[in-house]
């Protein structure tokens, strides 16, 4: 008989709230992905890479030159306090965040090693470490800030402690790492064997003027650290399944052992279109745009809910709103997430979800990535009390 290797671990909570959504028409503000398109560019490029001759074999293993080319340009003038990234050795195209956290995870986690995670985490990060015989230690970010307490993550360093990994901005609270944060974690790491790695997917999306920082800007951190970005969350093409990892030449060769294992290359035209945007943006307009453009958003749904009682997070990045659900629920928050899905029509994620051990403190995530028109027929939902039962 088979015995499974995660047999507490069902459908997603996203998935299964995204079904949720669709069997009650509930609008969905649960998975986080946009409503609208990649930009125009983007598409047209990859029609013309998908019906072009020549570009639909196998792509070299870590990723075509010139995609890797294009990003090591672009991070070299977004962080040009940081090292440039060697395009041969350190960007490695994988396909999205979720196989290079899968990949780094798989390269460097031993049966018994520990890995730190700080909760609410996003939730592949505590099975994939588990898959590896590796042993997740959970760190809880105080609310409602969520911001790390430095000494519980210190006194949750053990001579077993393999890697650390981080998510800054953060999912799902927004959070955002200062250049304290990222010196805490330096110090926590300094003459240590401890790797990091750095889920900054949503690096773009830092709000109210604050500069992004990602862990390539700190030299000592730098040293150790896998650093993921997702082209998904960046063009808004969260189906496209392309991201990559920037990490130094010996911690990009041990993810690049197991990626070739696991996928072996990206698909080709994917990666053509995305080379053809990010080459003819020298101004990096669209990297550097996406802060007014989500901040926008975020200012417009925290606007539509003002008065109506929900208790709004402050939101610093990312593109997901917290709020307290206080005010209209005694129960628990996934009983509560259904009741809004079937009730209100619409589509939450219950926090809980991101915590190992069910721990909930009160909260729903709602994704703003939305038309305005989305999160207008959202709001109005939520500031109406359900009428007609379920
Ligand atoms: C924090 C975080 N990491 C990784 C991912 C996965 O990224 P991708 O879609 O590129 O695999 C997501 C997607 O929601 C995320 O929120």
């Amino acid at each position: 008989m088979l015995s499974s290797k995660l047999p507490d671990v069902g459908v997603s909570i996203f998935s299964q709230m995204t079904l949720l959504a669709q069997q009650t028409n509930a609008l969905n503000l649960a998975q986080g992905f946009p409503d609208y398109d990649p930009p125009l560019a983007l598409r047209e490029a990859l029609a013309r890479h998908a019906l072009a001759p020549g570009s639909h074999q196998y792509a070299p293993m870590p990723g075509l030159p010139r995609l890797r080319q294009a990003i090591a340009a672009q991070v070299a003038r977004l962080q040009p306090d940081a090292p440039r990234p060697n395009a041969d050795l350190e960007v490695t195209i994988t396909a999205g965040a979720t196989e290079a956290l899968y990949g780094v995870l798989a390269a460097v986690v031993r049966p018994g090693d520990e890995v730190i995670i700080l909760e609410p985490a996003y939730d592949l990060y505590g099975p994939a470490v588990r898959l590896q015989g590796g042993v997740p230690r959970y760190v809880r970010l105080p609310t409602p800030h969520f911001r790390p307490d430095w000494d519980a993550v210190r006194a949750a360093v053990s001579p077993r402690t393999r890697l650390i990994l981080v998510n800054s901005p953060h999912n799902p609270s927004g959070a955002v790492f200062s250049a304290a944060d990222w010196q805490a974690l330096a110090d926590l790491t300094e003459g240590t064997d401890i790797l990091v790695l750095s889920d900054e997917v949503y690096e773009h999306l830092v709000f109210d003027g604050v500069p992004p920082l990602s862990a390539r800007q700190h030299p000592a951190l730098w040293a150790r650290s896998f650093v993921l970005s997702s082209f998904g969350k960046t063009y808004h093409a969260t189906g496209w399944k392309v991201g990559y990892c920037l990490a130094p030449a010996a911690l990009s060769a041990e993810l690049r052992r197991v990626h070739q294992f696991v996928t072996f290359a990206v698909s080709t035209p994917t990666q053509h279109a995305l080379a053809d945007v990010l080459e003819a943006d020298h101004t990096d307009a669209h990297a550097r745009g996406l802060a007014a453009f989500y901040q926008a958003k975020r200012d417009e749904f925290a606007g539509l809910l003002a008065g109506t009682g929900w208790e709004l997070l402050p939101v610093p990045g990312g593109y997901f709103q917290l709020a307290g659900n206080a005010a209209f629920s005694q129960q628990g928050d996934l009983a509560f997430a259904e009741e809004l899905a079937r009730k209100w029509g619409v589509a939450v994620v219950p926090v809980s979800a991101f915590y190992h051990d069910g721990y909930d403190p009160g909260l729903v995530r709602f994704c703003f990535a939305k038309e305005s028109a989305t999160l207008r027929a959202a709001a109005g939902r939520l500031a109406q009390p359900p009428t007609a039962p379920a």
